[in-house]
């Protein structure tokens, strides 16, 4: 059996992925998912970069979808996986600091929400470890009353500027933390 998925909001990111976190596979890294769905981006994680035994994955969902973890399940790696049921900006405060080896923000759009999990993400990643920010040019007019991703991105990354390192900046954002 295979997944079970009715969105696909991830694939057309995997080169970015592959760019960014081959280097980590087969290590025993610390990850944080913040929104998580249905687990498409879950499990491509755990898939080809959580492939070490000691490698553990934070999911921050305040939703769990019913497929989560049935899909999670066809990993053979649910043992690697905690989902944190809640807002994100409680879950991430919830989380010890400098320790995840990567962030990927990919929950609420709204630009007060991004920010927050970007500022409470930051503190959480360890020096050298990597953040990246989905829907960065998302800005959907049905759903953007409290505003979109990039104005919250532009701010981190101006004002932070001097502790990242930009790697990529397209559809998504990817930098990576370079000091405290
Ligand atoms: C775009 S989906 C995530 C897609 C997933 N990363 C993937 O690639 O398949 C966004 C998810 O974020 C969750 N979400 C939205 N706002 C949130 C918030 N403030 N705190 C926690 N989760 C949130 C939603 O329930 C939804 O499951």
């Amino acid at each position: 059996m295979g997944y079970d998925f009715t969105y696909d909001w991830f694939s057309w990111n995997i080169p970015l992925f592959e760019k960014h976190l081959g280097p980590l596979r087969d290590t025993p890294i610390n990850v944080v998912e913040i929104g998580s769905h249905e687990g498409r981006s879950t499990t491509w994680l755990l898939d080809n970069v959580l492939t070490h035994h000691d490698a553990r994955l934070i999911c921050i969902d305040y939703h769990l979808q019913e497929k989560f973890w049935p899909n999670v399940e066809q990993t053979g790696a649910r043992a690697k996986v905690e989902m944190i049921l809640g807002y994100s900006h409680r879950g991430l405060a919830s989380l010890p600091v400098e320790i995840y080896d990567f962030v990927y923000v990919d929950g609420s759009h709204w630009s007060c929400d991004v920010l927050e999990d970007a500022v409470l993400g930051f503190r959480r990643v360890k020096v050298g470890g990597i953040i990246a920010f989905d829907d960065y040019l998302w800005d959907d007019p049905k759903y953007n009353q409290h505003g979109c991703p990039k104005p919250a991105v532009d701010a981190f990354l101006q004002m932070y500027s001097h502790k990242l390192e930009v790697l990529d900046v397209a559809q998504q954002v990817w930098v990576r933390k370079i000091s405290d």
